[in-house]
């Protein structure tokens, strides 16, 4: 990468979503970089590009392209605009504009400069989730994939409609992280060194565990990583060195964080060993299962013609119990995942496992918990404390649950 600061040719497409693409165009400074848009026709329509001009303070290719005005240097815009960028973006992307870029058709500006550019290219796609889930887009995102794009999103969550489904497009954030990383941008160890959490260690454990019972099958839980996700993005914010342990799960890693994937409790384990020895804080948001099967079948196990089957399961070994041994500087969180009892069940849990705190969810509920964008949690304190937080992101929640352990962490 150049000395320069790194550019970016963000297209925005038209979908109620183009609005964030403003909320987009400010984080993406905010990280140094230089901003370039790219609006469609049907985008103006949302966001203008007066407001994009003035968050960029750069140009915006908008419709003068179609009165056929030159580039600077006297080349065509689109030529000018594929040789300025180091990364072309494109957020929302519509199904629209999805398929016009998997078939290289080349009828405006922005997709004539995707098919002119050279450089890696991020997607955020926005629909309603009846549409992401049709053949036609999933064969037009396959192939983007196969293309070496970034696919970021979507997520689940309310959509234009009115309705809930996954369709929404990804936070900012999230494509602000995604398009750090396909440039190559500085990791959190070189560049935190502001925020409460300024240098130090935070380990943070996402996602569920897999337990192999043979080559194909395992046991395994809900969790989708989100929760511990919203933790590793939010500590690297504050400026601590974050590694995130990730169990199997389809999340982007969060800028600045440096990520572990694991399948099985043991080699999350291992990797705790590993990464933990000097931390100042460690959070087991993950959902490590409790049990393994006791022997895992070299080849895939045949049905066993109506008798039935049965796994002899043995216990894993308690990661967080064990933690202190492991991280003996470090302020020990765990969470829990109740469906009954939650208070009773999380003190028990508290001491049970020597843990500092313990973050308590009600997993029966389908609002929070697994896989849901919100959370909502009781804290409890080895010292007695007792902190609620109410229904919130996840995101919001790991900045708030940061701030009441970092007073610990140091
Ligand atoms: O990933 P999401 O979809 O966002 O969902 C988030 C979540 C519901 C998974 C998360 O908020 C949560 O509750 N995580 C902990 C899940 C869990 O395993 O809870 P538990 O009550 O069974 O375990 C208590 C603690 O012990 C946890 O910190 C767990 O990581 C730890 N543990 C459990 C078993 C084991 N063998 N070793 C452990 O360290």
């Amino acid at each position: 990468m150049p000395e320069r600061a790194a550019r970016v040719l963000l297209g925005i497409t038209g979908g109620i979503a183009a609005y964030k693409g403003a909320y987009l165009v400010r984080r993406l400074r905010e990280r140094g970089l230089a901003v370039r848009c790219a609006p469609t026709l049907a985008a103006e329509s949302f966001v203008s590009p007066l407001t994009l001009e003035v968050l960029s303070g750069d140009r915006v290719y908008g419709q003068e392209y179609l009165a056929r005005d030159g580039g600077s240097d006297g080349a065509e815009l689109h030529v000018e605009a594929a040789q300025w960028a180091d990364l072309l973006c494109v957020a929302p992307a519509t199904a629209n504009t999805l398929a016009r870029l998997a078939l290289g058709l080349a009828d405006d500006f922005l997709s004539t400069t995707a098919l002119m550019f050279e450089g890696p290219v991020v997607v955020a796609p926005a629909m309603h989730d009846a549409m992401w889930r049709k053949p036609a887009v999933e064969g037009r995102v396959a192939t983007l994939r196969d293309r070496g794009v970034e696919v970021v999103g979507p997520v689940e969550g309310a959509l234009a409609s009115g309705e809930r489904g996954w369709g929404r497009m990804a936070e900012p954030e999230a494509i602000v992280d995604a398009v750090c990383r396909a440039l190559g941008l500085p990791e959190a160890e070189d560049e935190a060194s502001v925020g409460p959490l300024a240098g130090r260690k935070v380990v943070v454990t996402a996602g569920p565990t897999y337990e192999a019972i043979d080559p194909v099958r395992f046991l395994g839980n809900r969790s989708s990583g989100r929760m511990g996700f919203a933790l590793a993005r939010q500590a690297a914010i504050r400026g601590a060195l974050v590694t995130l342990i990730a169990g199997p799960v389809k999340l982007e890693t969060p800028a600045g964080v440096r990520r572990v994937d694991v399948v099985s409790a043991a080699e999350m384990e291992a990797a705790l060993r590993e990464a933990a020895h000097d931390a100042d804080l460690v959070v087991m948001a993950a959902a490590v299962a409790d049990y393994r099967p006791r022997e895992c079948a070299e080849q895939k196990m045949k049905k066993s013609g109506g008798d039935g089957l049965v796994l002899e399961l043995e216990e894993n070994p308690d990661l967080l119990a064990g933690l202190a041994a492991v991280a003996p500087r470090a302020q020990r969180v765990g969470f829990a995942a109740e469906t009954e009892d939650l208070e009773r069940s999380a003190r028990k849990k508290l001491k049970a496992k020597g843990a500092h705190w313990i973050v308590a969810n009600d997993v029966s509920r389908p609002d929070i918990g697994f896989e849901s964008a919100d959370n909502e949690v009781v804290v409890f304190g080895g010292n007695g404390e007792v902190e609620r937080f109410p229904k919130q992101s996840k995101d919001e929640l790991a900045g708030r649950l940061l701030e009441l352990f970092a007073g610990e962490a140091t």
